[in-house]
């Protein structure tokens, strides 16, 4: 099952045929995909080079995975099971510089996220982020200190068969994807103002 984006520009195939599935074959990622993924990451800009990314990487089967899997919402447990590797996305709050607060830590991981997101799109990969999860047990199930704080869970994996999901998320699953459109957030002049660009 597809569910590309329509774009009314054209833009690059591995953004236009990433979506989010809650459908996971379980079948296992190769280490070296796994790898190139979070090398992606790696790679990611970020206020004054900063890179204040770090990620938890659990594998199917391993205690990681499970730890991950017990800090996710119910919601999102009943279908991230069937997906292959459970992350979590960290950040470190403050500047590993000056030691004050980096205030761009978040809007950082989450570049390094949509990194990682496009290689994964490239490998074939689909990625769906989770905002569904127990941040504090998250904290105390991994000790991690107090100067980061987990901001999302990850699932990754091939896309599996919707059909075998829970009746409410085969639903989810079918609904076309909507998108504002670009007049209603690119600017000029002032805030609000549309641009001639659109
Ligand atoms: C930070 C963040 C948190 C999210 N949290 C959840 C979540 O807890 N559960 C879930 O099923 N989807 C979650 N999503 C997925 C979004 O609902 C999804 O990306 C959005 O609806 C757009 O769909 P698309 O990614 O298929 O284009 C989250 C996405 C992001 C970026």
């Amino acid at each position: 099952m597809k569910k590309t984006a329509k774009p009314n520009f054209p833009i690059h195939e591995i953004l236009e045929s990433r979506w989010s599935p809650r459908a996971f074959d379980g079948k296992n990622i190769e280490t070296e995909k796994l790898q190139r993924i979070l090398e992606a990451a790696r790679w990611a800009p970020s206020a004054s080079n900063e890179q204040p990314w770090y990620f938890i990487v659990g594998r199917q089967g391993d205690e990681t995975y499970q730890k991950i899997f017990e800090t996710l919402v119910e919601f999102n447990q009943l279908w991230a099971k069937t997906a292959p590797v459970l992350m979590l996305a960290i950040g470190k709050k403050t500047s590993n510089k000056t030691g004050n607060n980096n205030d761009w830590f978040q809007y950082d991981v989450g570049q390094a996220v949509a990194y990682l997101t496009f290689q994964a799109s490239f490998e074939g990969l689909f990625v769906h982020q989770m905002g569904g999860f127990d941040a504090k047990k998250a904290t105390e199930l991994f000790n991690i200190p107090g100067d980061y704080e987990a901001l999302t869970a990850v699932a990754i994996g091939n896309q599996g068969d919707y059909r075998l999901l829970h009746p409410n998320l085969q639903k989810l699953e079918l609904t076309e994807r909507v998108r504002k459109n670009t007049g209603e957030f690119v600017f000029s002049n002032k805030f609000g103002e549309k641009s001639a660009l659109i």
